[in-house]
């Protein structure tokens, strides 16, 4: 993958604005000069992140994450920094299609091309017939559920002839009969036949988005036959390995970072009608860890969106245990009447349906009410049964209040009292995440002022370039020696790129502890050289100033060792040696000393 210059980075970083970019994730309030959020990246409520408009960056001072809009995506969508710049690109419309991987095309194992081949050629086939006259009451069928021409284009979905439609174009494109029967679109027997016969067919693709199975429906109100009839399991096709839509949901689930678990088709179809395309469907299959692998790659935000029938409910309890076991945040949609979202849309409309799936609820507050909607209160068994599992669920908490929130609904439907209740299920008080975040920014330090001096040297090297190049003619070196690590690592970006803004000069760095002190230093509330653009005299002289008071720093230190050397010496001729050490020192540390008082920062 070849690597993007930093001229591109800044073309691509400058393109967007990051109050945008993180807005479009999280809500933003407008503080000041700044915008603060709830920071994503640890567990909390109150706005500890603040965007800066200005500068370009974010940055939490709870758990000290911070960086640029690229930084924030890739930790945000867990992508890699060269993903999140092509992401950034792509939003701008910036052309980076020479920095893109290109994915080694995957050797499709010979015998199984042509299998694919036939696939593509009967959706193509089958989509066809859908426009003729031949597809008349097909088409009704569809109209009558408000399926668009639009919205058949999108899915590709088909119709196959009541005659044999797929027979005849093979073997006009000249395909082994033996390769037919294996990819199950056309049964041995007597005569070979067309598997799927005047039914609507909707395509249904593997996660590479090649096509691999059909699914038909009936669309006469009368047949007696099965609703759906699917491919049968091929080399190319395993039911628990595809989830219907997965090709086409990717960037909706990205951008939305939530993915809809449906039941059906339709329901895709429906969620997608009314404007929504991060959903997938399981097609009435139980989860399996492939499907669990496919979700992983997505996001971890699950909201399942199962009929509201009986079926439906059992469903969403089962796989929303799985879900959780897996480490997904689960919430689940109550749809209105027990309905699929299909029919919600058909019956209530677009705005019905995207209230109910607006309205998300916790996983845990499903499992209680599945568990007492199948307890029978009445019989004293089954009560001592829903409360002891009940309480089982709500002993996993980790939030106390979340625990007391779940501990009062018990409370409430069995009529026990919370002391019996918690002695089935104590609260333990565990940290509320396993990965728990200390603030690291330390509580205000003490600092002496030649620490200040180099600190603010360093801020107004990252300010302006004059500062830059004096540092390199009268400096040359911090003691601080993460402040040395930046200050080399500014002088060589000048050097190369002549301006720097922060947001840009991070993208060179890979150590992200010095990352994280450059946005320290480089927020610091001190006056900004421009103030003084005016009086270039007095630009300088506060500069000097700092170069003056760093004289005085290494005379200081090699003072303060000497004194600790003298402290631990016992010889009294190696005593004499080292104060005549020092009082040679001292003239020189005197001259560029005015004040040697620590200053509290
Ligand atoms: N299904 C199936 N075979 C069946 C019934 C259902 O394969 N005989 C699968 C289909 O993938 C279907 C899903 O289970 O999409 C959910 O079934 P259901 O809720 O009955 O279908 P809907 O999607 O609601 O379809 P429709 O609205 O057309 O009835
Ligand atoms: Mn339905």
């Amino acid at each position: 993958m070849p690597r993007i210059p930093d001229s591109k980075l800044s073309e691509i970083r400058q393109s967007v604005n990051i109050i945008d970019v993180i807005g479009a994730y999280l809500p933003l309030i407008k503080k000041g000069q700044n915008y603060v959020a709830v920071c994503p990246f640890h567990q909390d409520n109150h706005p500890s992140m603040s965007v800066s408009q200005e500068r370009q960056i974010y940055k939490c001072f709870v758990c000290g994450a911070g960086g640029n809009v690229f930084m924030f995506l890739q930790n945000y969508l867990k992508i890699t920094f060269h993903q999140a710049v092509l992401e950034v690109a792509k939003m701008s419309n910036i052309d980076v299609s020479e920095y893109e991987y290109k994915a080694p095309v995957k050797e499709v194992a010979k015998e199984l091309v042509p299998i694919y081949d036939m696939y593509e050629d009967a959706t193509n086939i089958y989509h066809y017939y859908l426009s003729t006259d031949l597809a008349k009451e097909a088409k009704k069928y569809l109209t009558d559920r408000h399926i668009s021409d639009t919205v058949i284009d999108h899915f590709k979905i088909g119709y196959s002839l009541p005659k044999q439609c797929l027979v005849p174009a093979f073997e006009k494109k000249g395909y082994d009969d033996m390769d037919a029967y294996r990819s199950g679109l056309i049964v041995e027997g007597k005569y070979k036949r067309d598997r799927f016969v005047d039914r609507i067919m909707f395509p249904i693709h593997n996660s590479e988005g090649k096509v691999v199975a059909f699914s038909g429906r009936v669309f006469d109100k009368n047949s007696d036959q099965a609703k759906y009839i699917n491919s049968s399991e091929s080399q190319v096709f395993v039911k628990g390995e595809v989830l219907y839509n997965y090709h086409r949901c990717i960037d909706a689930v990205r951008h939305a970072n939530h993915i809809y678990i449906c039941e059906g088709f339709m329901d895709v179809i429906a969620l997608y009608r009314v404007g929504i395309n991060q959903a997938i469907a399981t097609m009435g299959t139980a989860f399996t860890k492939r499907h669990i692998q496919l979700l992983k790659r997505l996001t971890k935000n699950i909201r399942l969106c199962m009929d509201g029938d009986n079926a439906g409910q059992t469903a969403t309890y089962k796989m929303g245990e799985l879900l959780k076991k897996e480490g997904f945040d689960v919430t689940v949609i109550n749809l209105r009447d027990r309905y699929d979202p299909d029919e919600v849309l058909e019956k209530y409309g677009k705005d019905e349906l995207l209230s109910n799936l607006e309205l998300t609820m916790p996983f845990l507050q499903f499992q209680l009410n599945y568990l007492q909607n199948n307890c029978n209160f009445e019989n004293y068994d089954d009560k001592k049964q829903f409360t002891t599992s009940a309480m089982k669920l709500i002993s996993t908490l980790e939030d106390p209040i979340d625990y007391e929130h779940y501990l009062s609904i018990v409370m409430k439907i069995t009529g026990f009292s919370a002391s019996t209740l918690q002695s089935l299920a104590p609260f333990v008080q565990k940290p509320i995440m396993q990965d728990i975040v200390l603030p690291v920014m330390a509580p205000r330090q003490v600092i002496n002022k030649y620490q200040r001096a180099e600190r603010d040297l360093l801020h107004y090297m990252m300010e302006d370039k004059f500062v830059c190049d004096i540092y390199v003619k009268k400096v040359q070196i911090m003691h601080n020696v993460e402040y040395n690590l930046i200050a080399n690592l500014i002088t060589s970006y000048y050097k190369r790129n002549g301006v720097m803004e922060v947001s840009d000069f991070i993208n060179s760095i890979e150590n992200q502890s010095a990352v994280q002190t450059i946005l320290e230093v480089s927020q610091l509330n001190i006056p900004s050289l421009s103030e003084f653009d005016t009086q270039p005299d007095q630009k300088h002289k506060i500069i000097d100033g700092y170069v003056e008071t760093l004289k005085g720093y290494g005379a200081m230190l090699r003072k303060e060792k000497e004194e600790s050397l003298l402290l631990n010496t016992k010889s009294t001729e190696e005593q004499i040696k080292i104060l005549e050490q020092i009082l040679t020192n001292k003239e020189e540390l005197y001259e560029a000393n005015d004040d040697t008082k620590p200053k509290i920062n």
